[in-house]
């Protein structure tokens, strides 16, 4: 047999969940991957010993890619004083630390580029998540937005941004993308969910603007992510993935539905985008509120439909905790790739357990070397 036809057996007999997949020049060698999660713990936007920690275990455990939280491209862009940044030079150091670490056992690693719009400068969420014109006034800062409007009641109203804020903002996501680039990941995700900038852009409940940047017509609330889109693909190695996480729903009267997001996604792919990362809600308050209670894979159908009808691969996303589960997502076509967060806490060598319950026909091989050696011998 020839080594790719072996390669290839090998890898039908793999658990879909198991089987490799190719964005661009970058292979993640199996469909699990860490979903951002804000750490808030960074200092004035760098990493913390804690950032090591947390993706040093992530960077142990088998998975196949991973996403370091979002990650503010300027200082005003930060949701909380906690936040990661990438707004100046000094945060590429310990970052690149991160990378490494899942560079030394193969995994593609990206940075999820956010500025969080009119839900920026909020108190931490264990100390209530206000926001800090109530919590710490001394501490606030001025919100910027599409349109003046308030994320929600008791929220300081936004200042509109001006033409020339738009596209100097445009231009941070490009500088913070040269900075991810030094720093070494291998892709990069655009925050485009969550009710932060970009997604306010999009949604008609918090984008009235009268210019072409907002408004109606639809083609208006896009303007602002796809020219973010087209600025970063020009910007990054055409061998870089391109992501983009969206809210598919808002999930109120009014708000983004699925069908504006599959238009979203056509216009992001000839952006130059080349995954869709489906999330959901949060343009009036925390992420999901709004939304039916959560069930598991409550949000797959986003990425499904995204996938059927943009004809774009996508990353399923929302209480995806089981082995059994993920892989009938990927079996199914629904999705190209799971993230996964709270069960990743949980469960950090969720991989591992799961190559075991899928019958992986080598299970420790998703391990790293030193790890996999003793437990073979188990
Ligand atoms: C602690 C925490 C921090 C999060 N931070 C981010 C973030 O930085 N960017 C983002 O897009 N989503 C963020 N999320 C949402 C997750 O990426 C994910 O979409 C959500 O937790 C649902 O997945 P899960 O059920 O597997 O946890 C965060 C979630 C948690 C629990």
């Amino acid at each position: 047999m020839s080594s790719s036809h072996r390669e290839s057996s090998q890898r039908s007999s793999l658990p879909p969940l198991f089987r490799p997949f190719p964005l661009r020049d970058v292979t993640f060698p199996n469909r699990i991957v860490v979903t951002p999660m804000c750490q808030y713990c960074a200092d004035d936007g760098h990493a913390a010993d804690w950032h090591l920690a947390h993706h040093g275990r992530f960077s142990l455990a088998g998975v196949g890619g991973a996403l370091v939280e979002a990650t503010a491209v300027t200082r005003e862009g930060r949701i909380t004083h906690g936040c990661l940044g990438i707004y100046r030079d000094s945060h590429v150091e310990r970052l690149s630390q991160i990378t490494g670490f899942y560079h030394a056992h193969g995994i593609p690693i990206g940075i999820q580029l956010a500025h969080a719009g009119r839900k920026a400068s909020a108190a931490l969420p264990f100390e209530g998540a206000a926001p800090l014109t109530q919590h710490d006034p001394s501490s606030a800062w001025e919100l910027i937005a599409p349109s003046a409007i308030p994320m929600t009641e008791g929220w300081p109203t936004p200042r509109a941004m001006t033409v020339g804020e738009i596209h100097r903002t445009i231009n941070a996501f490009v500088t913070a993308a040269g900075r991810a680039i030094r720093a070494g990941f291998d892709f990069i995700e655009i925050h485009g969910a969550h009710g932060y900038l970009v997604n306010s852009f999009f949604s008609p409940i918090s984008n009235q603007r009268d210019d072409e940047w907002g408004g109606s017509p639809m083609e208006n609330r896009l303007r602002f992510p796809v020219r973010v889109a087209e600025a970063l693909r020009s910007a990054i190695p055409a061998s870089m993935p391109l992501l983009y996480r969206t809210s598919s729903v808002d999930g109120i009267e009014g708000g983004i539905e699925i069908e504006d997001t599959v238009i979203l996604a056509r216009a992001l792919k000839s952006a130059g985008v080349d995954l869709v990362d489906c999330s959901s809600g949060g343009i009036i308050g925390p992420s999901g509120r709004a939304l039916a209670k959560p069930a598991p894979g409550y949000l797959v159908p986003y990425a499904e439909e995204v996938r059927r009808a943009a004809e774009i691969p996508t990353m399923a996303v929302g209480l995806i905790t089981e082995a059994k589960q993920a892989n009938e997502i990927i079996a199914a076509g629904r999705a190209d790739l799971v993230a996964m967060g709270r069960q990743m806490m949980d469960e950090s060598n969720f991989a591992y357990h799961a190559a075991k319950k899928l019958s992986h026909p080598d299970p420790c091989s998703v391990l790293p070397d030193s790890y996999e050696f003793w437990l073979r011998r188990r």
